[in-house]
């Protein structure tokens, strides 16, 4: 880039901070351009799990939550993003253009950039110590902006999304395909991408909301309680892949708010993985005025918690599509 904007090095720290973001089971499923005036992100379809993930929603959902990671990490850098999405109807996997304008980061902003390097999903249990209500409407707000919906589910709408855990969890145990990818995407070690066995607790019987079973758990949680966290629904008006691209940027934005408070977090979306369950869901817990894109846990850790060490990424050049390339 030239004229005052950010030269190629700038962007390439910026495009590694946005990298730090959640992806489905860690595959990340993003691919980047760096042209002359423009930075582009495409969906990569061969990082797609077919079996988890048949309607592609998690991928499209993850490239949401990095294209926010980016334009938050930009604004550290003192540029604002301006995001065309999916700037070309013929090629549904450009999901964005962005150019980028001179702009002096507020606190706010440069507390959300500094969040990125913290944040982790934290799959184990929460305390009790409630969230003050402000917290939870500032998710709210920051979500609205980015044209999605944001809120608490209610305790009589928990056990609608649990029934539906449970069921997603007993389809996906008897699914052979389903497992073999999530042998192959979980419980690894030394690998650039997928869920190291650090990050994974073992699975608990008697959960209220039955968490994903992963394979290889390795991560103690010294959490003697039940789980005591709240529970968030991210919805949008709209099913089509603009409102998951923009659902999955309002989760950037509930996470990194998150983590700038103290509070763990951990998606949740294997219940909506399952057409019949998201079906049930949108009627049971959202009434027919939206659409379930994930579930969000949110909580304090537990003080006797360990800090989580980062799951890994890909190197910055496996993501990059080559200047010279067609
Ligand atoms: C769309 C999406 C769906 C996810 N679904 C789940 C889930 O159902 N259960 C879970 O434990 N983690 C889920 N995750 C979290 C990822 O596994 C996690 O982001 C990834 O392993 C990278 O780890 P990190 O978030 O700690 O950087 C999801 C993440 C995304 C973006």
């Amino acid at each position: 880039m030239d004229r005052g904007l950010p030269d190629d090095y700038s962007i390439e720290t910026a495009l590694a901070l946005a990298c730090r973001a959640p992806s489905v089971h860690n595959v990340q499923p993003w691919r980047w351009r760096i042209c002359d005036r423009s930075v582009h992100l495409y969906l990569d379809p061969s990082r797609a799990l077919p079996s988890t993930d048949p309607d592609m929603r998690d991928l499209v959902l993850s490239c949401g939550a990095v294209l926010h990671h980016f334009a938050v990490a930009c604004t550290s850098l003192g540029f604002a993003a301006v995001v065309h999405r999916l700037p070309n109807p013929d090629e549904p996997d450009h999901l964005a253009a962005i150019t980028l304008v001179p702009h002096r980061a507020t606190d706010q902003e440069i507390a959300l950039g500094k969040a990125i390097a913290k944040r982790r999903t934290d799959r184990r249990h929460f305390s009790s110590w409630p969230i003050p209500p402000g917290h939870l409407s500032l998710f709210a707000e920051r979500a609205a902006t980015l044209g999605a919906v944001v809120r608490v589910v209610e305790p009589e709408e928990r056990e609608h999304v649990a029934a539906a855990a449970r069921e997603a969890a007993r389809l996906h145990a008897a699914d052979e395909a389903y497992r073999f990818e999530l042998a192959l995407w979980s419980g690894l070690h030394s690998s650039p991408d997928g869920i190291p066995a650090h990050s994974i607790p073992a699975a608990r019987a008697g959960d209220e909301l039955p968490a994903r079973v992963f394979a290889g758990p390795e991560l103690t949680d010294t959490a003697r309680e039940a789980d005591h966290a709240e529970l968030l629904v991210i919805a949008t008006s709209a099913d089509d892949r603009l409102s998951q691209l923009r659902a999955g940027e309002a989760i950037s934005a509930v996470l990194l708010s998150a983590t700038t408070i103290g509070l763990a977090s951990c998606l949740v979306t294997e219940p909506l993985e399952i057409a019949a369950e998201r079906a049930k869901l949108r009627m049971r817990v959202l009434r027919d005025t939206g659409y379930p894109q994930a579930f969000v846990r949110v909580g304090w850790a537990h003080t006797s918690a360990e800090p989580l060490p980062p799951t890994p990424r890909r190197p910055l050049d496996e993501v990059l599509i080559p200047q010279d390339a067609g």
